[in-house]
Order: structure tokens, then C-alpha cells, then sequence
């Protein structure tokens, strides 16, 4: 019922949520003809950016309502005006993924850890949903990128998706992350449960799984692999991951292309990058797309 809402989490940067996101979205609307809105929390902007370009995304610092930080102002500005729907336009000014749209963020989104304050009893995180609860119905897709924490930012997006999955490189670091942030996130689902009641069919965020990014062809990561398995079985008997929680079986392999996408401000669907990096996203948007959510929900906050 309405779009699928994805976050990607990671307290650690540079693992690809970014580079993840905007291919995910790109093939998902592109090859898999998808409608998606992709949500950018994180106030480096590098996916507004990279969707919209530097000129485009420039003009909008300091027209803040037009960005993530009007949903936390319903009343100046209307929801219509935070989504950017011409993002990827080539020299001519012509859409190339048409159904793909994008609520950026701006510098500006910073305030909302810090400045920023409720101002009635309602919790930014609510008072977010509602707002974007609106366009729900108008997507197959939302997928949020996350900013390097689980602060405001992540938490307001953790609460208005039913998925989490996990950029991770295949390393220590990211083995000893994983308990941490599904205790995290577990915790954030037990305090905020009192708040559901505002949202009809509300179902906690489950993580969903890890994808594996900058994968080296020819390494040898069987020993790391088997750890993340076996952490992955526990935090599932501990039931703070989904009960079908796993390491996808679709990984992004390691490649100097990837940055170029950036550089390009384009993504790999589009032809740029290497033939196989864009097959990678390819193939993890199909096994996105083919393994929706199960009926089973987690139990989070009912224990
Ligand atoms: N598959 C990959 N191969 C090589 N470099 C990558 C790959 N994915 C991402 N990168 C590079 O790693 C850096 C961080 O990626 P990014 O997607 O911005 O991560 P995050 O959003 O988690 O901080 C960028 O410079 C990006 O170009
Ligand atoms: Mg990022």
C-alpha cells in the first residue's frame, strides 16, 4: 500500500549510502520504470548536488521553504514547493530520468540537530511524517539518504520508512557497527512507539539487510563475511533486525568509475561509470524491487 520507504543508515561516511541512493533511485525509475521521490536528510546536500547540479542546487540556499527544512515549517510554504521535480537535466534542459524527484536539502538543514525546536507538543520526527505522509500514495518509491549519524535528520527519515538497509564496506569497522546501530535504532522504535497512534497502518522501520559497497574483485572476505552472517543471526534471534535480515546477496564492486559518477553528476544508469558498476546497481534494484517486505513485522517497542 503506497511507495516502499527506504532509508540508508549508516553512522559511518564514505560507505556509499550517497552514491547507493542516487543509483538505486536512477535504475529503479529508469530501467524499472518506477516512480520515485528520493528524500535528501543529510545537510552536506552531496545527493541534491549531485541530482540537481551546483548552479540549481546554489539557488536554493537561502529559499530554505524549498528544501527538507519546509516540512518542518508546514504553515509557510506548501509540500508542492519542497519537491524538485527536474532533477538530471542535460544541456538542453531536458529531464533524463523523468520520473525521478527529489525534496534536497540545504545547508540549512543542519539547524534542525541544534536550533531548531518544537514549538507545540509535536515531535519534529511526527510533525515530518505528516507532511510527507501527503505524497505517499504518489510513489512507488521514497528513499531517503541519511546523513553519517542517527540524529534528528536520520531518525525523522528511520520514522516515515518501513526499510533500512545498511551501506557497509566489507571491513571490521563495519562488523563491529552493526549491533550498535540496530540496538540504536531498536531503541529509537521503543521510545517512540507512544507516537504511532497518529498514523493509521504504521509499521516500525525494519533492517532489511547490508549492502555490500566497494567490493574488491579477486579479495578474500570469506572470514569478514562469516562474522557480519553470524552477527546477523544473532541481532535476528534478538529480533532488533528483520526476521529475514541478511547480507544481500547483490554487491557494488570497487571501481574508480564510482567517484566519477559523482564528478560527472551523473549516475551510472546512464551510461557513465563502467558497464559493470552500473550492472551492480542494476541487479540491486531488481532484488530490492522483487523482495518487498513480508507480512510478518518485526515487534519492536512491544516487548
Ligand atoms: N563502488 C565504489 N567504488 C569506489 N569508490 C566508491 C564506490 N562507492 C562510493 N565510492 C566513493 O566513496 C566516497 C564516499 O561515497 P558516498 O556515496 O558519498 O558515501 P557516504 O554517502 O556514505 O558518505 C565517494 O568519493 C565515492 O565516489
Ligand atoms: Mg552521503
Amino acid at each position: 500500500m503506497g511507495a516502499r520507504r527506504i532509508s540508508l543508515v549508516n553512522f559511518k561516511g564514505g560507505v556509499g549510502k550517497t552514491s547507493i541512493t542516487v543509483n538505486l533511485a536512477a535504475s529503479l525509475a529508469r530501467e524499472l520504470d518506477q516512480k520515485v521521490l528520493v528524500v535528501d536528510m543529510d545537510p552536506q546536500s552531496n545527493t541534491s548536488i549531485w541530482l540537481m547540479g551546483v548552479p540549481r542546487w546554489n539557488n536554493l540556499n537561502g529559499m530554505d521553504e524549498k528544501s527538507v527544512w519546509g516540512l518542518f515549517h508546514p504553515d509557510s510554504t506548501g509540500l508542492k514547493q519542497c519537491i524538485e521535480e527536474e532533477v538530471l537535466l542535460n544541456e538542453h534542459g531536458v529531464e533524463l530520468i523523468p520520473n525521478l524527484d527529489i525534496i534536497p536539502a540545504t545547508y540549512k538543514l543542519m539547524d534542525l540537530e541544534h536550533e531548531y525546536q518544537d514549538t507545540d507538543t509535536t515531535p519534529y520526527f511526527v510533525k515530518f511524517r505528516m507532511q510527507l505522509e501527503i505524497l505517499f500514495d504518489q510513489y512507488d518509491y521514497i528513499i531517503f539518504d541519511c546523513p553519517p549519524n542517527v540524529f534528528r535528520s536520520t531518525r525523522c527519515a528511520v520514522f516515515s520508512s518501513e526499510e533500512i538497509y545498511i551501506p557497509a564496506n566489507p571491513d571490521l569497522l563495519s562488523y563491529v557497527g552493526l549491533s550498535l546501530l540496530s540496538d540504536k535504532i531498536a531503541k529509537f522504535h521503543s521510545l517512540t512507539a507512544l507516537h504511532r497512534k497518529h498514523f493509521a497502518g504504521f509499521r516500525p522501520a525494519e533492517i532489511r539487510g547490508i549492502i555490500l559497497n566497494a567490493v574488491e574483485s579477486g579479495a578474500d572476505y570469506a572470514q569478514i563475511l562469516d562474522m557480519m552472517s553470524a552477527k546477523i543471526i544473532n541481532l535476528r534471534s534478538r529480533q532488533v533486525v528483520s526476521y529475514d535480515a541478511d547480507i544481500l546477496p547483490t554487491r557494488i564492486r570497487r571501481t574508480v568509475s564510482a567517484a566519477k559518477t559523482q564528478l560527472d553528476a551523473l549516475p551510472a544508469t546512464l551510461g557513465c561509470g563502467s558497464a559493470g558498476l552500473r550492472e551492480d546497481y542494476l541487479n540491486l534494484a531488481r532484488y530490492i524491487h522483487n523482495t518487498p517486505l513480508g507480512k510478518k513485522g518485526a515487534r519492536y517497542g512491544k516487548r
